[in-house]
């Protein structure tokens, strides 16, 4: 049986591989990203490479476009079985200068943009007795990050979301886990390394595989999680980090 699965943020990195992954898996991907050129191109891929894919430009902040990205899905490829919020910004700097503005903005991309998705499609998971949703969290959430109150905030958050969740929709054959993924190399990382906000030996050094991670770490343990052999792991806070955090 082919099912069908959203993947938010899904045009570049964690994301990007999550979804390359699900679909060579034989999963029908809708990526679903703010930059909807990028979701094309990416969807326009994976087709290439021989799976089933659609683009969406869906700012997952804004529960309209959800709602008209979702029905997209449904009419294109069929009733959603798999969400994975991966969509996600990082603002950096000291929490004193940290504005109102920017707050409610990496809150809504972050976190509110995983109410609205799972709120969107759960109907359809509870109707069919089977689903499964992987929060993206981050390893940030563990320790804290100095200058990162917004993100760290958001993705805390996710936690809680997930585990709640986890609790209401048991019942109807719906898993939600999280991911909390530590230091993996992505174009978001990259800014990040390239700002001064980590130091790329600094990080390595404290990384017990003694690498950086990569996207198909996080797709592979993904693919896993929404597999019908994970159907008895929910609520959980997977960690994919190298070791960095135990
Ligand atoms: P990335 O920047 O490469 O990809 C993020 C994607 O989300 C981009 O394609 C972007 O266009 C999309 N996006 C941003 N705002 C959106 C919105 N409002 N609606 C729809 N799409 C939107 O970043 P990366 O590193 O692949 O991150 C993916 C997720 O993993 C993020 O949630 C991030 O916070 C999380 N993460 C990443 C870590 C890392 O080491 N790279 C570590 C911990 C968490």
């Amino acid at each position: 049986m082919t099912r069908t699965a959203i993947v938010t943020g899904g045009a570049s990195g964690i994301g990007g591989a999550i979804s390359r992954r699900l679909a060579a898996e034989g999963t029908a991907v809708a990526v679903f990203d703010i930059n909807a050129a990028a979701a094309t191109t990416a969807a326009d891929k994976i087709r290439a490479a021989g799976g089933t894919a659609i683009g969406c430009g869906v700012d997952v902040a804004d529960r309209a476009a959800v709602e008209a990205g979702v029905a997209q899905v449904r009419s294109d490829l069929g009733t959603p079985a798999i969400l994975v919020n991966c969509a996600g910004v990082t603002v950096s700097g000291p929490f004193l200068e940290l504005d109102l503005d920017t707050w409610n903005r990496v809150l809504a991309t972050n976190l509110t943009s995983a109410f609205h998705c799972c709120q969107v499609v759960l109907p359809d998971m509870v109707a069919a007795g089977w689903g499964r949703i992987v929060n993206i969290s981050s390893s940030s959430t563990h320790s804290g990050v100095p200058g990162m109150a917004a993100y760290v905030s958001s993705k805390s958050g996710m936690i809680g979301l997930t585990k709640v969740l986890a609790l209401e929709f048991g019942r109807s054959g719906i898993t939600v886990n999280t991911i909390p993924p530590g230091f993996i190399e992505t174009p978001m990382m990259r800014g990040a390394l390239d700002n001064g906000v980590f130091d790329l030996d600094k990080q390595v050094a404290n990384t017990p595989v003694g690498r950086i991670g990569r996207p198909e770490d996080i797709a592979a343990t993904c693919a896993f999680l929404v597999g019908e052999d994970a159907g008895y792991i929910t609520g959980q806070v997977i960690g994919v980090n190298g070791g960095r955090n135990t």
